[in-house]
């Protein structure tokens, strides 16, 4: 049967069953079938819990498959690890981000192949050398003496990127590489993966960014629920029938978002400093209120201090100089479950550290924040039925695609992780939700509907503050938009008055226009 196989890459009909702790079954593929053609950019697409990642993880070698085989230039391939993989030529960008959070990025880069000298020691001066001209020459913004634990998600993802580079691959896999990234970032990875393409390399590419997928990729492979349903190449297809073809329905992501008229003031920040690796000042004298019933959006490039105003605002930094008040409650020296009393809720950006606990059963996730109090505690005895009833109305709620709540989210797919997350935080009595990337990691279907529901909150009087990399989220959905830039607010943009452009944002975000005082008080 080898004999007949002409594509670079083919896998047929492979099957993956697994296990959980609790006995739990799910098929995960169930004959799915992938066809790649030398030095092209190939797209695997689907919906949340398709079976994108474990496929790919079958081919990088660190998932076995049930059955089925695999052809890989011209040959049967065999193999049982990661390192047989990438022998062979096959490399992989995880969905799930694996980096060292204690090493500096260019440790991370070469961990595992690090040079060293005759004696067998690494001599990291050179190495972070190196590293530095390999990101000078591909052109792409990192610092490689930064430590991983101070970047944000969109920063780690680039690393990530970078060191399935550095370790270079015929066929390498990028699974949601971009989920974090903002478009000019993306611009940058496609230039990468065009040098690359340029080599004669090959390219499997998994996102649920259809517009990424029309940019990029050469052809198509579309799974739904374990099997293949459609296959191509992109020139033959439209948006819309890609679209139709992953999710099974035509979906649009416009929303319609009347103005509100101006609610109190709910939570102001006041001559906001915050400092991060000793005495750097991300956030320097930030004030801005935000209002009942608004949508507050904050743009910027990764790394301009958005990520150390938020986690001062929830409480998990505290400020150098300023203060936060609720309510014109000063809540600047709160602790995070003091916040949450004051109505704050919180959607962080990385979820897998801080937003959940993968060991942990779904249960357990969805009332992490109550189960202490009434009706989920009564005199001091956890209610285990009623936690049951309500983490399983989430499961429906929100679609999630687990066998029973006591399944631990380890074993979700990444969508479903963020859903769970998602539910979580937009199931509390809130009134302030600080929303970091709500929509990371999310199917089309998944993301409309998140849309609609932070919309419905907002209406009902919330106010949000939303942190994204997309663009489009941004001007989709916020009433009020504000730029930062090294750690200020360089623009307060009324989305209401007239609807703002990408380009405009743009120009601030880089730091090319800066509005005056006047301006910026909105
Ligand atoms: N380790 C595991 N244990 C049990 N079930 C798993 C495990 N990993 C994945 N699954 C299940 O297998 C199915 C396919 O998951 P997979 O991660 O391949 O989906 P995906 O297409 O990558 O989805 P997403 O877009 O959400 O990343 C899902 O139902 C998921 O819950
Ligand atoms: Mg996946």
């Amino acid at each position: 049967m080898g004999n007949n196989v002409k594509s670079y890459l083919e896998m047929r009909e492979i099957t993956k069953t697994y296990r959980t702790y609790d006995h739990a079954v799910v098929v995960a593929l169930k004959g799915a079938n992938l066809r790649v053609r030398k030095g092209t950019v190939h797209a695997v697409l689907g919906e949340n819990g398709a079976g994108k990642t474990t496929l790919m993880e079958i081919l990088a070698g660190v998932l076995k498959k049930d059955s089925g085989t695999i052809y890989f230039k011209g040959q049967k391939l065999e193999v049982e690890n990661a390192s047989q993989a990438f022998a062979q030529g096959i490399g992989m960008v995880h969905q799930r981000l694996s980096l060292i959070e204690d090493f500096t990025v260019a440790e991370n880069i070469v961990l595992g192949i690090e040079p060293t000298n005759r004696l067998g020691i690494i001599n990291l001066e050179q190495i972070e050398k190196k590293v530095s001209k390999f990101f000078q020459e591909s052109g792409f913004a990192l610092e490689a003496s930064g430590i991983v634990n101070t970047l944000s998600i969109g920063q780690r993802q680039k690393v990530e990127i970078m060191r399935a580079l550095y370790r270079g691959a015929d066929l390498l896999i990028l699974d949601e590489p971009t989920s974090a990234l903002t478009e000019q970032e993306v611009q940058d990875l496609f230039r990468l993966i065009n040098v690359f393409k340029k080599q004669g390399k090959t390219i499997i590419f998994i996102t649920h960014k259809i517009e990424e997928v029309l940019d990029i990729a050469d052809e198509l492979t579309v799974l739904r629920k374990g099997r293949t349903i459609g296959e191509g190449q992109i020139k033959d297809f439209s948006k819309k029938e890609i679209i139709q073809m992953i999710m099974g329905e035509p979906i649009s992501l416009r929303i319609e978002r009347i103005p509100l008229r101006k609610g109190k003031i709910l939570l102001s920040v006041r001559d906001l400093s915050v400092s991060s690796n000793g005495n750097l000042e991300r956030v320097k004298n930030i004030s801005f209120d935000l209002k009942e019933g608004e949508i507050t959006a904050i743009a910027g490039v990764s790394g301009n201090g958005q990520k150390e105003l938020v986690e001062a605002i929830f409480g998990l930094r505290l400020p150098a100089t300023g203060k936060i008040l609720v309510n014109s409650k000063d809540i600047t020296n709160l602790l995070p479950r003091g916040r949450r009393e004051m109505g704050i809720s919180y959607i962080p950006e990385d979820r897998m550290n801080l937003g959940s606990s993968l060991k942990s059963s779904l249960m357990e996730n969805v009332i992490v924040d109550k189960y202490y109090k009434p009706p989920f505690s009564e005199r001091g005895w956890r209610q285990i039925d009623l936690c049951k009833k309500y983490a399983e109305k989430l499961v429906s709620n929100y679609n999630i695609k687990i066998p029973d709540v006591d399944c631990c989210v380890g074993t979700l797919s990444g969508g479903n992780i963020q859903r769970v997350i998602i539910a979580r935080e937009l199931t509390t009595d809130f009134t302030i939700l600080i929303a970091q990337e709500p929509t990371m990691g999310l199917d089309l279907g998944s993301i409309k509907y998140v849309y609609n529901l932070l919309l419905e909150m907002r209406n009902e009087g919330k106010t949000i503050l939303l942190l994204t990399s997309d663009m489009d989220e941004i001007i989709n959905l916020s009433d009020r938009i504000l730029v930062m830039y090294r750690g200020e607010i360089v623009a307060n943009l009324d989305n209401n008055l007239k609807p703002i452009t990408k380009e405009e944002i743009g120009e601030y975000m880089l730091g090319i226009k800066r509005q005056n005082h006047i301006e910026l008080l909105g």
